[in-house]
Order: C-alpha cells, then sequence, then structure tokens
C-alpha cells in the first residue's frame, strides 16, 4: 500500500503546532509497519538552510490556478528514511513564516492542486492521498471533481482529518471563478452558508474522514464545538471516525533529550530534580525542590483554556507556595495579562513569550504539574509530551485530553482532571494536584505511572492502516 500524506507543515521542515508534529511522525510509523508513506508539504522559505542543502530538485511544472498557471518545483529529500516532496513557488512561500497573508486561500489552493498534478511526475502512484485540515482540504475536491477519470489518477482514495475544526478555510465566492477554477457543476460542493468552506469540500468529497481522538470526534457533532460544520459531518457521520495521535517517543525521550539538563527515565528518575533546579535558575525563580512547580506551554488563543486562568491565577498565586512557567505567544490580552502576574508575582511566576521549543521540552523535564484547562482539544499533544517527562497534567476532560489522561483520585489514574469549563472547578483541580506533590511517596508512584504510559504512535498508526485497507476495499 502506498499513502501520500499532504500537509501544510511537517517537522523537521517546518512547523507552527502540533500538525507539523504528526506528519513528522506517523508517517515514520507507518513506515515501519511497511506502508509506502511520502509527504508532500510547500517549501517554504523559512526552512533551515541545512535542511534547504539536502534537498534534491527534481523537475518543475506549471499549475493551474483557475485560468492562469503558475510554475511549481518539486524538491525531494529524505528524513529518517521517509521521503518528503517539498513543493516550490516562490511568489506564494518565499515569505516570512507560514499562514497569515491575504491571499492564504490562494496559497493553498494552489498547493493542493499542485499535489495531483506532480503525480505522473514523481515515482510514486499513491493508493491513499491523506491530507490534513484546511490547507490540504482542496485535494479531494479537484480529485473528486476533475482528476479521478483523468488516465493515471483512477482509483486513488482519499482521506481527510481534521486537526482544528476551527480553522476551515472560509472565503467569499468569488473565489471560485478568480482562484479555485473548478467546474460550475461542482461549485455547490465547496459552497456552506453562502461562502466558500474549504473543509466542508473535502467533508463531502473524501472517502473517510478522521479526527485527532474518538471524544473529538464525538464533540464535532455538537455546534459547541464544531463552529458550523455539525449538520453536514452528522450527514456524514457514517465516514467519520476518531483516532488519537501518538507522539514520537524517540524525540521526546528524557533519556536522551539534548535539549534537558540532565536525563532520566521511568526506571530512575532522580535527576528531575535537577532539571527543575536548573530551570528555576534559568527563569529566575527561587531554587526550591520542595515547592510544586507547574508548567504551561501554548498558543496564547481563547480555545487553550486561558479565560480560567485570567480569573483565578492571581488568586492562587497569592494563596498558594507554588511557582508557575508559561511559554507561549498569541493575543496580546493573555500575553499582557501574563506579564502582569510575572511583574505582581516575581518570586512565583516566569514568562517568556514566543514559541522555543528548546525552552518547552526544559519544561516538560523541570516542572512538576502541567496545566492544560482547554476549551476544546482535538488531540493536543502536550499532555502525552508531559506525561513521557514524568510531569503530571491537569486538564480539562474535553477531546483528546479526555481520552489520554484520567483522574488519579481513585489511586489508578495519570493525572487530574476537571469536567466543566469552570474557573473554580480548575483552580480545585491544581489545588487537589499540589495536595498530591505533597505526599512524597504517592507522588512517586503516580510519577512512574505517569512515564510508563504509552503514547507511541504504534496502536494509532495500526489504526490509520485498518482504515486505509477498510477503504481501499470499497
Ligand atoms: C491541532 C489541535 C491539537 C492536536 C494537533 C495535532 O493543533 O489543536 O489538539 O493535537 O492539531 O493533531
Amino acid at each position: 500500500m502506498k499513502v501520500l500524506y499532504v500537509s501544510s507543515e511537517a517537522l523537521p521542515f517546518m512547523a507552527s503546532g502540533g500538525l507539523a508534529d504528526v506528519a513528522g511522525s506517523l508517517p515514520k510509523a507507518l513506515r515501519k509497519r511497511l506502508i509506502g508513506c511520502r509527504v508532500v508539504m510547500p517549501l517554504y522559505d523559512g526552512i533551515k538552510p541545512e535542511l534547504k542543502e539536502q534537498m534534491k530538485f527534481l523537475t518543475s511544472i506549471s499549475v493551474p490556478v483557475a485560468w492562469r498557471r503558475q510554475y511549481c518545483g518539486i524538491f525531494e529529500a529524505k528524513v529518517d528514511g521517509v521521503i518528503y516532496y517539498l513543493l516550490d513557488n516562490q511568489y506564494y512561500f518565499k515569505r516570512d513564516g507560514i499562514y497569515g497573508y491575504y491571499d492564504d486561500a490562494e496559497r493553498f489552493a494552489f498547493f493542493s492542486r499542485a499535489v495531483l498534478e506532480m503525480l505522473p511526475h514523481i515515482d510514486f502512484k499513491p493508493d491513499i492521498i491523506h491530507c490534513n485540515d484546511w490547507q490540504s482540504a482542496l485535494t479531494p475536491v479537484y480529485y473528486t471533481t476533475m482528476y479521478s477519470h483523468w488516465s493515471g489518477y483512477e482509483n486513488i482514495k482519499t482521506v481527510f482529518t481534521i486537526h482544528n475544526i476551527q480553522y476551515q478555510g472560509v472565503y467569499g465566492k468569488e473565489l471560485i471563478p478568480e482562484v479555485l477554477g473548478l467546474p460550475e457543476e461542482c461549485t455547490n460542493i465547496i459552497e456552506y452558508d453562502g461562502d466558500v468552506n474549504f473543509m466542508k469540500g473535502a467533508i463531502e468529497t473524501a472517502n473517510r474522514i478522521t479526527t485527532v481522538s474518538p471524544s473529538y470526534a464525538n464533540e464535532i457533532l455538537d455546534p459547541w464545538y464544531s463552529h458550523g460544520l455539525d449538520t453536514i459531518l452528522r450527514e456524514r457521520s457514517w465516514k467519520l471516525t476518531g483516532i488519537l495521535n501518538g507522539i514520537d517517543t524517540e524525540s521526546y525521550n528524557p533519556a536522551t533529550d539534548p535539549d534537558i539538563f540532565a536525563h532520566y527515565s521511568a526506571e530512575d528518575f532522580s535527576a528531575k530534580a535537577d532539571n527543575k533546579r536548573a530551570l528555576q535558575e534559568l527563569m529566575g525563580l527561587p531554587q526550591r525542590a520542595d515547592v510544586p512547580l507547574l508548567g504551561m506551554v501554548t498558543r496564547l488563543a481563547g480555545h487553550k483554556g486561558l479565560d480560567l486562568v485570567r480569573a483565578v491565577l492571581d488568586e492562587m498565586l497569592s494563596t498558594s507556595d507554588m511557582q508557575m512557567i508559561v511559554l507561549g505567544s498569541g493575543e496580546w490580552q493573555y500575553e499582557e495579562f501574563f506579564k502582569e502576574m510575572a511583574a505582581k508575582h516575581p518570586d512565583k511566576f516566569a514568562l517568556k513569550l514566543g514559541f522555543v521549543p528548546s525552552l518547552s521540552r526544559k519544561i516538560y523535564a523541570g516542572a512538576d504539574l502541567f496545566l492544560m484547562p482547554s476549551k476544546s482539544e482535538p488531540c493536543g499533544l502536550s499532555q502525552m509530551i508531559a506525561l513521557r517527562y514524568g510531569t503530571i497534567p491537569i486538564v480539562r476532560e474535553t477531546g483528546g485530553l479526555r481520552d489520554s489522561i484520567q483522574d488519579s483520585g481513585d489511586g489508578k489514574g495519570n493525572g487530574f482532571t476537571f469536567a466543566s469549563y469552570n474557573a473554580h472547578d480548575m483552580m480545585n483541580a491544581v489545588r487537589r494536584a499540589m495536595e498530591g506533590y505533597s505526599q512524597k511517596d504517592g507522588w512517586q508512584i503516580l510519577m512512574k505511572r505517569a512515564m510508563e504510559c504509552d503514547n507511541s504512535w504504534g496502536k494509532s498508526a495500526n489504526e490509520y492502516i485498518r482504515l486505509y485497507n477498510a477503504v481501499l476495499k470499497e
């Protein structure tokens, strides 16, 4: 079986969020299970020079963008045995960062179509094209409406994964003639609520839709979570499943991680204390072993549950002997709030604004507790990484958080959870966690149990393979 995995970001080349982690690790896990899997993504200007140097130019083609044609260079690189195709067009991708431009719709319509146009020019004929999020949602739309009957394109099945339903690729209808170039009789596929909606088009046309946890697959059938897509998803629910993401347990390994201060494992985690001390020093907090240190690594976006944090953090810091470190960037209102907390509680609260992967690893290793109070969380990877580093997650029971973290109140779970989206329920869970932390023997047992949780890709990669096999039989 051959799978072409289509993603707008993938590690090690370019990352803005969890999708890049998945695109950088699931293909590797599929290959270990003897599935031929290659990845295709845009060739962004920001890719590090040492990675660019490893790329080999294969050929160039021209790709239709409505009534125009655009150049597309096809480059190839190999990472950990996986072949990546990087599609080059300097007009679209020679810019800073990944997203956030006025013409993102056109940039990713180009990319989604180039994926199909490239197929006759590479030595890989996929049985499955697996697309992810709105940026590659047009690939199944183009395939179904234009390419499926062309010679050389027959019998390809498409799978579409929703990593976050909040970002759907919604634009005005003028896009259809100017940018999308879909046949007129097919434009209803891409229209929704008076607009063009890329994700809705993929939901209509892909053979299967997956999302990144079983709980989220249920939640997005409900208007509270669906950002308007519940009706169409309920109609198509026969083709929707949730498969929990895994993490790259080779990269996230406290026994070998080059970014942390001292190495440790589930067998002997005494050196975790050295990580805590060094992290406190780095962040300018008093170096105390006895105080519970709470970490948070997050985009500062509303759905990450920051309203709850904002409602009670000052009270928590004022009344508890605790420390907290936040790493993240995003909405101004939250950045300002955390700056204020850092100024008001310099001995207890430290902040680093930005996306700093090496510091995030130091926080996973050095903190005792890890907070994720998300309003919605399709899967969430940080809670799994925290477990791997023996840092106990405190999470709201939603999406993948609900599927990966169980409350340890009954002496069995691996973290602390709360159900309703309520600041005092969150504070109560943090207090229970801090109380647990103060009981040293029980805490050691909990840490060991957390570190022994298996969140590697094994089980989930097998689920994807079962799904690919099922769809190929249809
Ligand atoms: C998105 C989701 C996150 C998920 C990740 C990878 O970033 O918000 O919950 O873990 O995609 O699937």
